[in-house]
């Protein structure tokens, strides 16, 4: 037996949805309790719900009990100060596990290469169960910056960069799909991600906000493109050798 998954993700590994319409206040994510943790680049995070509700962000197998990427306990300084999120996971209707706030330094795109991933979603997930999947709700309004997905890291042909206007919201399977964002603005990106477990709830919302599985995604420089491809896998390339194998493709805990 095997995890059960939804079948608008298993063409492309993502999908987008229509954007979150209404405005929200900024003191939603400027005023939470942020902790350092790095992922893909120069980043903190402050959750929103975590293992057992404490301000930190660590996998929720390394607790004690362990346990799946599942049923996040909400963490009272920053729920209090984020009603509209909140309200916004809540009416996905889906189980959820991690959630929290990132907040992303200004990076290029061969810094996204380099720090792109894959997530550590699914350890100590039971077999039978939903397949644990992430949802990006994009707060700050970067509409330069993308998120970079590969299906092969390797291969830039593999690639889709979907816009971060502010109110974007994408699901990734991103245990499956490299995933990192470049954000060449001059202020800090902020988004909320969740961990959703894949179920007929979550199918349902994903098909009420007019999902879409293929999209053309960004242009890019072909020139500006190459350079950083070169510099990006030699960089990865450094690191692997540095550490005798790719930390990136061991399932990352952010
Ligand atoms: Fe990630």
């Amino acid at each position: 037996m095997s995890h059960s998954r939804m079948s608008i993700l298993e063409e492309t590994g993502y999908v987008v949805l229509d954007s979150w319409g209404d405005p929200m206040d900024p003191s939603e994510w400027r005023d939470l309790a942020y902790v350092d943790w790095k992922s893909s680049g120069d980043t903190r995070f402050a959750p929103l719900k975590s293992a057992y509700g404490d301000i930190e962000c660590n996998g929720f197998w390394h607790h004690n009990p362990p346990k799946a990427d599942k049923d996040g306990v909400d963490v009272p300084h920053n729920v209090s100060r984020a009603p509209t999120l909140m309200k916004r996971v809540a009416e996905v209707g889906a189980r959820v596990g991690r959630c929290r706030i990132i907040e992303l330094q200004p990076n290029t795109y061969g810094d996204a290469l380099y720090n792109s991933h894959l997530d550590d979603n699914n350890r100590l997930n039971p077999e039978g169960e939903g397949w644990i999947v992430r949802c990006f709700m994009q707060l700050t309004d970067d509409s330069d910056s993308v998120m970079v997905l590969r299906h092969d890291i390797n291969d830039p042909s593999t690639e889709t960069r979907l816009a971060l206007p502010a109110g974007a919201q994408l699901v990734v399977d991103s245990e499956r799909m490299w995933h990192s964002v470049w954000h060449p603005g001059s202020e800090p990106r902020y988004c909320l991600i969740t961990s959703f477990e894949s179920s007929p709830e979550l199918e349902d919302w994903i098909n009420r906000n007019n999902p879409r599985t293929k999209v053309d995604g960004e242009s890019i420089d072909a020139e500006y493109a190459a350079t950083m491809e070169a510099s990006a896998q030699a960089r990865r390339q450094a690191r692997t050798d540095y550490y005798g194998y790719d930390p990136s493709a061991v399932y990352s805990e952010a």
